[in-house]
């Protein structure tokens, strides 16, 4: 059996790629608060704030893993706030930093170990794993996180067979972004515009990056950029 394990699969690029894995004949296993709507999938309803929540899920996904002769474990969810360096309290940080930073090593730490050779684990960054903008100041810096969690795993994993990447979207037409920017037309067309296509990446178009890292373990180690040419600020 051929098995995908991705957190936030209830929308957006998680569920794309859901989609898409299943259309390989890959089992898939999502774990976030709501359903994955697709017709197949197999929901782990998980909080990944809760530690409880994540080790219930880990407990459900080891017996699967051990009857999968590959598995891709992706680390697709995040939160993202409004935020500044001189406006975030650490209670606010600190809950950013458990969703998108230590849940993943949490889970990581849980079923790592159990991962079949030819496996991927891969983690969905963003553009602002690498650079920051104004406003987004515990997100960037979980994102930066997630990138040397990212470096760190494929030193540790030297020999393993199993490999890993950061896929980092740019401006990718989802909930998180529609949150963060509203519906106005004229801002997000303003947002398209900061790329070299003049548009919002679709999630299938980031969902596509992420299975073919999956099949690809040349690519191990590396940071890929999917943001269709962004201009620079
Ligand atoms: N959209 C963009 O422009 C963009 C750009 C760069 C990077 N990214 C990255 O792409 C990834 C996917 O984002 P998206 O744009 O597809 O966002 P999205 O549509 O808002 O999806 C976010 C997912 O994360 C899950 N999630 C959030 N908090 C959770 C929690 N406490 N427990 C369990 N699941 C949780 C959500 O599930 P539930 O709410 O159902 O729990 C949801 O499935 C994220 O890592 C994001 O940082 C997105």
């Amino acid at each position: 059996m051929l098995t995908a394990i991705i957190t936030g699969a209830s929308v957006g690029i998680g569920q794309a790629t859901a989609q898409r894995f299943l259309g390989m004949g890959y089992r898939v296993y999502n774990l976030s608060r709501r359903p994955c709507p697709e017709p197949g999938v197999e929901n782990i309803i998980c909080d990944l704030a809760s530690d409880a929540s994540i080790n219930s899920a880990c407990r459900r996904l080891l017996p699967v893993i051990a009857d999968s002769a590959k598995v891709c474990l992706l680390h697709n969810a995040s939160q993202m706030r409004k935020d500044t360096a001189d406006h975030c309290n650490s209670d606010s940080l600190r809950a950013v930093l458990e969703t998108n930073v230590v849940a993943v090593n949490s889970i990581n730490q849980q079923l790592l170990p159990a991962l079949p050779k030819g496996s991927s684990l891969l983690y969905v960054g963003s553009t602002l794993s690498e650079k920051a903008v104004a406003g987004s100041f515990s997100y960037v810096l979980s994102k930066h996180a997630q990138l040397g969690m990212m470096r760190a795993t494929c030193q540790d994993l030297m020999g393993k067979g199993i490999h890993t990447a950061l896929i980092c979207p740019g401006f990718t037409d989802t909930e998180m972004l529609r949150t963060h920017i509203g519906n106005n037309p004229e801002v997000v067309a303003a947002i398209g515009s900061m790329n070299a296509y003049g548009r919002l990446i679709e999630p299938g178009e980031i969902a596509g990056l992420i299975v073919w890292a999956h099949g690809n373990p040349v690519i191990n180690g590396a940071v890929l950029h999917a943001n269709l040419g962004q201009k620079e600020a």
